[in-house]
């Protein structure tokens, strides 16, 4: 196994971190409820709520650098440019599966939900919304590897990527869907390792 697939676990130290984890748990149970093994129909819904914490958190470093008159050491861009990544693995896993009406709900009213609530939970505990979203992605990790096992023992077929995603992870002309998961895989253990390091860093403030 590569070190992609074998994520590092940030163990729960404090109450933040286990309020972090254990919200994170409760939402992996409903999302194993509701998409069980339809990991293409997961991928685009979960992928529509996983583009929001950059951006809310981008937003909110933006307006504390201005507002402290200090840097974001570099903060605001990586948090944006994590949203606009978690958006093109949606963008991607839509050419592989058109979501049905009742997911199209759930995208709205997880967005309207989610937005607040993360916004709301960045302004009270930036440290713990990064460990959320590190525990978020532990997750997305777990879930492209099954996805690509699924892939492996042939349960999903191994279709050619799709054209935005050989232009956006500049794959082979000939990848197939193997690829693109590896690649959204390596891009969710980047945003792991990165959100659990803000976490820490905040920590250590
Ligand atoms: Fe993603
Ligand atoms: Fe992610």
């Amino acid at each position: 196994m590569t070190a992609t697939s074998t994520p590092e676990h940030h163990v729960p130290a404090d109450l933040s971190d286990r309020i972090a984890y254990g919200l994170t748990r409760l939402l992996r149970f409903f999302a194993d409820a509701f998409f069980a093994r339809r990991y293409g129909h997961r991928a685009v819904v979960l992928e529509t709520v996983a583009a929001v914490p950059g951006m809310v958190g981008g937003a909110l470093q933006h307006l504390r650098s201005l507002r402290r008159l200090e840097s974001d050491r570099g903060w605001i861009h990586i948090l944006i440019e994590e949203a606009e990544n978690e958006r093109m693995h949606l963008m991607t896993f839509l050419e592989i599966a058109r979501p049905s009406w009742i997911e199209r709900v759930i995208v709205l009213v997880a967005q309207g939900v989610f937005w607040n609530f993360y916004f709301v939970l960045y302004l009270l505990s930036s440290r713990t919304a990064h460990r959320l979203v590190g525990y978020f992605e532990e997750e997305a990790v777990l879930s492209y590897t099954e996805y690509l096992a699924g892939v492996d023992d042939g349960t999903y077929r191994n279709v050619p990527a799709p054209r935005i995603a050989i232009d956006y992870w500049k794959l082979a002309p000939d990848a197939t869907l193997r690829d693109v998961i590896l690649a959204v895989r390596a891009d969710e253990a980047g945003h792991r390792d990165v959100n659990h390091r803000l976490s820490d860093e905040i920590a250590a403030r």
